[in-house]
């Protein structure tokens, strides 16, 4: 059963509930850590947040989620030990895993997605990491953190 950490700010609350709808039906464990209201916040705030929880350990991976997945996805991406990928289609969900082993995606809550979010996810939680060469440079990303 895998154990994902979610949280948004209050650009996708719908969007990040319906997530969390989606992954219950597929037996995962969620840790929702909200937001859940249109109350303005700030998506920085959100990511250091989710990110703290993912570092205590036990999750497979966490889910941000934004107005756009933007920002969210730059404020983790600033975290140590945090790799996340904007997913956008079934490649990019796809390659988010199987090439750079991203432990967050982000998702945008006011984005036209050509393809349900819900396909995406599914498509990055059953790709497994390819290792090989793409491990020297997921090793070489993390390296730019020192
Ligand atoms: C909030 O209004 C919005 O800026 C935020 O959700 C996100 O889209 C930023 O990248």
């Amino acid at each position: 059963m895998k154990k994902i950490v979610i949280a948004s700010d209050h650009g996708a609350v719908d969007l990040k509930n319906e997530v969390s709808a989606f992954l219950k039906t597929k037996n995962c464990t969620v840790n929702d850590l909200g937001v859940n209201s249109a109350d303005a916040v700030d998506y920085p705030d959100i990511a250091a947040r989710a990110a703290e929880e993912f570092k205590k350990g036990g999750y497979d991976f966490g889910i941000l989620f934004c107005g756009t997945g933007i920002g969210i996805a730059m404020a983790a991406n600033k975290i140590t030990g945090i790799r996340c990928a904007q997913v956008y289609d079934l490649f990019t969900a796809e390659m988010a895993r199987a090439h750079n082993n991203a432990n967050f995606i982000a998702l945008g809550g006011r984005v036209k997605y050509c393809t349900p979010v819900t396909d995406m996810i599914d498509k990055f939680m059953n790709t497994v990491f390819e290792k090989g060469r793409h491990e020297r440079r997921v090793a070489k990303i993390m390296a730019l953190e020192e």
